[in-house]
Formats: C-alpha cells, sequence, structure tokens
C-alpha cells in the first residue's frame, strides 16, 4: 500500500504523463501508470511537479525588519547599512525568532523548503545566532534551514569577529562566512579569505563568502578565494556570492580568472533582485546591471544559483519567498531568454542550490525524499513566466501547504468565462 501517488505529472526534465509513487516519506517509483492502492491520490493533470525551490543565500535574521527603526527612504546600500546598525541594538531574540519563522511560513507556501542563510556574528552577544538555532530546529520537520556565520562588519575589521565566528561555529552554525571587499584593505581581504578557508578546512565545513559585492573592477577577491580552495582542497565545498565586481571587470582579466574559479570547484550565487537595484548607484549613464557573469560561469561549468538575499529588510522593501520570482529577474537581467538559458535559470533555483547547500535525498528518482510542489505550469519555462501558483507543497509524503489555482472570471460579450493565462 502507497501512502501518496501523483499521477499525470511532467517533470523538470520533459518527461509527461509519468506517476509517482510515495511510501514512508521516500520516493519508491517514478513511472508511466503506476498501479496502486494508495492512502490518497493527487492528480497533477499534466501540470509540473518539481522537487522543491532552494534558496542558497539569504539574510534571515534581517527578514521582515522592514520599516525597523524606520524605512530605507533612499532605497539605498548606504542607507541600508545605517539602518542595519541602528536597528541591530534594539534587536530582541523573541522578535528575531517570530519574524524569521513568519518567512518560514511564506516559504513553504511557495514551495521553498531549503533556505541557506547567512547570520551576522559581529554582536558579541550572538543573539542572532541562537535566535536562528532555535528556528532552524523548530522548522526542521518541514524545511531545511542551513546557517553561515557572516562576519557583516569584516572579519577583521570588527573588534573581536574572529573569536565571534568560532563560537558561532562552535554553537552549531554550519559554513563559514566571510566579506573580504569590505576590509580595510585589500591585503587585508586577502588574509581575511586565508584565515577563514583554513579554518573551515580544519573544521571539515563549508564556505560561502560575500565577496567583491561591489561595482570596484579591481575587487578581485574571488581569484584569491579559488586559490586558498585549491591550496587547502576544498573543491566543492565553497561558494562565491554576489560576484558583482565581476560585471565591470576587464574581459582579459575575466577570461584568465574564470577558468581558475572552474579549476577550483568553486560555486557561485548571484543575486538579481538585489544586485540590479543595488549596484550601479555611482553610474549615471549608462548604469552598469551589477550582476556576475551568469552566462559565462555557466558555460565554463561553474554551478550558479540565484539567492533571494533579502525580503522586506533594511536593503530591500520587497518580495515574498517566491523563487520564480527570483528566476524571472535573473532570467532578464542576464539576458538568458535562449531555450537553455531559460532552463538554466529553473535549475537556478533548484537543484543547483540543492548541490550547492549539499542536500541529501533532493530530487525525483526512486529512493529520494518525497518533497515536491506541484505547479499551476506545464513546463520550467512557463512556471517562470507565470510565477506559477503552487497548487500543493508537499514534504516527506504529506501536503504541507495547499493555493488554489490561479484564475480569472470574466464577464465579456462572446468571450470564455475564465483565464489562467496559458494560450490554448
Ligand atoms: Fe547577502
Amino acid at each position: 500500500m502507497l501512502d501518496l501517488l501523483v499521477t499525470h505529472a511532467n517533470l523538470p526534465d520533459g518527461r509527461s504523463d509519468v506517476d509517482i509513487a510515495i511510501r514512508d516519506g521516500r520516493i519508491v517509483e517514478v513511472a508511466p501508470h503506476i498501479a496502486g492502492p494508495a492512502h490518497s491520490t493527487i492528480d497533477a493533470a499534466d501540470q509540473l511537479v518539481i522537487p522543491p525551490f532552494v534558496d542558497a543565500h539569504f539574510h534571515m535574521d534581517a527578514t521582515l525588519s522592514y520599516g525597523l527603526p524606520r524605512v530605507n527612504q533612499s532605497g539605498t546600500l548606504l542607507e541600508g547599512i545605517a539602518l542595519w546598525g541602528e536597528l541591530k541594538p534594539q534587536l530582541t531574540a523573541d522578535a528575531l525568532v517570530q519574524r524569521a519563522l513568519t518567512y518560514c511560513d511564506w516559504a513553504v507556501a511557495k514551495g521553498l523548503l531549503a533556505i541557506r542563510t547567512h547570520v551576522d556574528i559581529c554582536d558579541p552577544r550572538l543573539l542572532a545566532v541562537a535566535a536562528l538555532l532555535d528556528v532552524k530546529r523548530r522548522v526542521a520537520g518541514y524545511l531545511d534551514l542551513q546557517l553561515v556565520a557572516f562576519p557583516q562588519d569584516g572579519v577583521l575589521r570588527s573588534p573581536g569577529a574572529m573569536d565571534n565566528l568560532r563560537r558561532a561555529l562552535d554553537l552549531g552554525v554550519d559554513v563559514v562566512g566571510g566579506i573580504p571587499h569590505f576590509e580595510r584593505t585589500m591585503a587585508d581581504g586577502a588574509l581575511s579569505v586565508q584565515l577563514l578557508c583554513e579554518l573551515a578546512a580544519e573544521r571539515g565545513l563549508r564556505v560561502d563568502m560575500h565577496c567583491d559585492e561591489t561595482d570596484d573592477p579591481l575587487s578581485r577577491h574571488i581569484e584569491t578565494l579559488a586559490f586558498h580552495t585549491q591550496r587547502l582542497g576544498l573543491q566543492g565545498r565553497v561558494t562565491g556570492s554576489h560576484l558583482t565586481s565581476m560585471h565591470s571587470m576587464d574581459n582579459y582579466y575575466v577570461s584568465k580568472l574564470i577558468p581558475l574559479i572552474a579549476e577550483a570547484g568553486v560555486s557561485a550565487v548571484a543575486n538579481p533582485l538585489i544586485n540590479i537595484t543595488i549596484q550601479g548607484r555611482h553610474d549615471t549613464y549608462p548604469k552598469r546591471r551589477g550582476m556576475t557573469r551568469v552566462p559565462e560561469l555557466l558555460a565554463a561549468g561553474v554551478p550558479v544559483a540565484f539567492g533571494h538575499d533579502c525580503v522586506m529588510d533594511p536593503w530591500y522593501s520587497l518580495g515574498s519567498g517566491d523563487m520564480l520570482e527570483v528566476a524571472h529577474m535573473g532570467l532578464h537581467v542576464a539576458q538568458m531568454t535562449s531555450q537553455a538559458g531559460m532552463r538554466a535559470c529553473f535549475d537556478a533555483v533548484t537543484t543547483i542550490p540543492a548541490a550547492i547547500l549539499g542536500l541529501e535525498g533532493y530530487g525525483i528518482a526512486a529512493g529520494c525524499n518525497a518533497d515536491l510542489v506541484l505547479l499551476q505550469a506545464r513546463d520550467p519555462v512557463e512556471a517562470i513566466r507565470l510565477r506559477a501558483t503552487r497548487l500543493a507543497v508537499i514534504r516527506r509524503g504529506k501536503v504541507i501547504a495547499r493555493t488554489p489555482a490561479a484564475t480569472a472570471a470574466l464577464d465579456l460579450p462572446g468571450r470564455p468565462g475564465e483565464t489562467s493565462f496559458r494560450k490554448g
């Protein structure tokens, strides 16, 4: 007896009309016309069933703090940083936990079931670390939360930050973070990369650094990150987040840099919603886009994910945990309008970040976790176009969120009575 049978599903790899059989929280078979019986059945009706969305880059300690203690009037990075500085002393663990739990509710409703979040460790009380470790435990039944020890003010620049970072790892934070471009000098930035990579190697941890989130073409800390990744044998465990300076770099230099990143097995995370709004602010016209070179990195074999980065916080007033909105923006900013490019944008919010986080049992195949999202779309491109409704979100074989189909009722002479924005 199966626990759940999902029938007539389209899959992201192009297979159509397949059934997915689930028992004891795992997928046991994926094939056409699986005979039951099953305790319950969901007819996907030729719509897309995918593994859950994954966000490889987020800041859950700041999320939903929009308006606290005041709104970012200019909408700029600098006012955002100032605002975060004003907010930090006022943070309480309970309020932080409640905001994070609310965001996790939104995430689940949007089929986003795994998030890597950075947590600022520059506060010696480690208040946000304790709060997010609590949230991680509380949501573990329905959402995988991975924490990165993030020295927002610079691990060398901020007094005591290295010690705080070690203590955060001791408490159970999963990943070593960094922000080399925010250190006082290029040399300090490079030194921070070296020290943090050595710390990760020593402890057997992954690395995810905010790296070169600037329009300065000479901000080249990604080169140092790739170098130390190779030197320390950390291939496959290191991520460079943002990498926006690559947008402004000289092409000749990039022709040497990208093969180094690929060789080092370093993955990249672009944050299109944030990079397109925060970067290029010192430009008049033409204004740079400020997103890293996504198609070029992909062409070299570098895994590239798209992250949400921010939702309703000092830096970004918008967002709802919808990774299809992130993919939609990434597709436009990187001009990834080819068929393969649009598919890569879908992978950038599903399979690629799942690999970056090192999620086990991710995917739609026998033996994988029974974590699935039924979308009101026929294929990944339509899903991005419509930011498709998540009709059902399934975790370990159990439906944990449902949203009614998006259909507009019409009252027009000689026309159908409704539309759901799909052709034919
Ligand atoms: Fe970030």
